[in-house]
């Protein structure tokens, strides 16, 4: 519980609150009243906005600032309209670099080391209880993949996991589509070679938020499963070269993908961040990297970066590497952790994934329900 004590009016008309423990916080007028609550700013009902922005006063100010039992800070604009806003709510909304700071969600970078601890649930039993569900998605969450066991090995089995954690988003390769060897592959993941580490999709606008890849067989030697925390390279990188990482996060490249029916195109960066830097997204795909449209000078800079990121993913020490069995479902956020897979021989036995894609938010808001719903406030 945060008690108000004081509020201010200062001199250049943002209005300073203080707290009962001595700590203080200054608010501007257009943005306090963007935020009121009152039943005709928002519907009491949905929480939504009632009132369009140009609606405002272009100039707005505060008439009168008192604190009213509660204790809520009450403004009464110059326009006649009166807000009230609670101690706690505030507080929680302060907008001083450190409480910035601490209400942004950190990634947990990790490296080869998450073996040890690795993000797993059964499936039937993340099914089963809600509790382990939402353990299970807030280990994804922080590290941007988890794995499930357990889950049914027939085939679609995939999309029916996808279509619980969210929902399977449909692309030309279909509702899901099978990893194995085929003769005259359109696509080198369909045959047996190595693939290094990628992000799958980068030509899709937007790319595939999350990936699922189900094993159904994995009898062939080798084809084991390499993931790579591409926020901790994409760090690595920041620490190691500034002016490479700052080219990689500013000069977008072209990715494509072609097929006789087919011809998907996107434009984007290997490395995003918000404007304070932490990172969004990191896409990296070899296969489907198509030309780098950039001034000649940007692009030999440019090209010096994007080999020193991918020495940086091909790290030993950064590469999960493990073997997916029967009923083992790996779920990962497509836009940071990439993966990649070891050689295969498919004449010594069968190999045979299948994979499907859904968007990030369905699962977000899955998160975000279950603890609502089994940690009350
Ligand atoms: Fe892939
Ligand atoms: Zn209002």
């Amino acid at each position: 519980m945060s008690l108000l004590t004081t509020t201010t009016l200062q001199a250049d008309g943002t209005i300073l609150a203080t707290w009962a423990d001595g700590h203080s916080a200054s608010f501007g007028a257009y943005w306090l009243r963007d935020n009121c609550r009152c039943a005709q700013c928002r519907h009491p009902g949905n929480g939504q906005k009632l009132y369009q922005i140009v609606d405002l006063p272009a100039q707005l100010s505060v008439r009168t600032l008192s604190l009213v039992p509660g204790p809520s800070l009450e403004v009464i604009w110059s326009d006649g309209h009166a807000s009230a806003y609670g101690g706690d709510w505030l507080a929680a909304h302060q907008l001083g670099s450190t409480a910035r700071r601490a209400r942004q969600v950190k990634p947990v970078l990790w490296d080869q080391r998450i073996a040890a601890d690795m993000p797993v649930a059964s499936w039937p039993a993340l099914l089963a209880d809600p509790a382990q569900e939402l353990a299970w998605l807030e280990r994804y969450t922080a590290l941007g993949f988890g794995l499930l066991k357990d889950v049914p090995t027939t085939p679609g089995a995939v999309a029916e996991v996808g279509d619980r954690l969210g929902y399977v988003r449909i692309t030309n390769y279909g509702r899901l589509f099978d990893v194995k060897s085929v003769p005259n592959p359109t696509n080198l993941a369909y045959t047996a070679v190595a693939l290094g580490v990628h992000s799958d999709n980068p030509y899709r606008h937007p790319s595939p938020g999350v990936q699922l890849l189900h094993c159904l067989e994995a009898e062939a030697p080798g084809g084991d499963t390499l993931l790579v925390d591409g926020f901790a390279a994409a760090e690595l990188l920041r620490q190691q070269d500034l002016a490479a990482f700052e080219l990689l996060r500013t000069v977008p490249m072209n990715f494509r993908y072609a097929d006789a029916q087919t011809d998907l195109r996107a434009r984007q960066t290997l490395i995003s961040t918000d404007r304070e830097g932490v990172l969004k997204a990191v896409h990296f795909n070899n296969r489907s990297a198509d030309w780098l449209d950039a001034p000649a000078d940007v692009a030999e800079a440019w090209y010096q970066a994007y080999r020193q990121f991918a020495q940086l993913l091909l790290r030993d020490e950064l590469q999960l590497v493990f073997r997916l069995a029967p009923g083992d479902c790996v779920v990962m956020q497509n836009d940071r952790t990439l993966h990649g897979r070891t050689a295969f021989d498919p004449n010594l036995g069968r190999r045979h994934l299948q994979g499907c894609y859904i968007d990030r938010d369905a699962m977000e808001s899955r998160r975000l329900v279950l603890r609502r719903t089994l940690n009350p406030a």
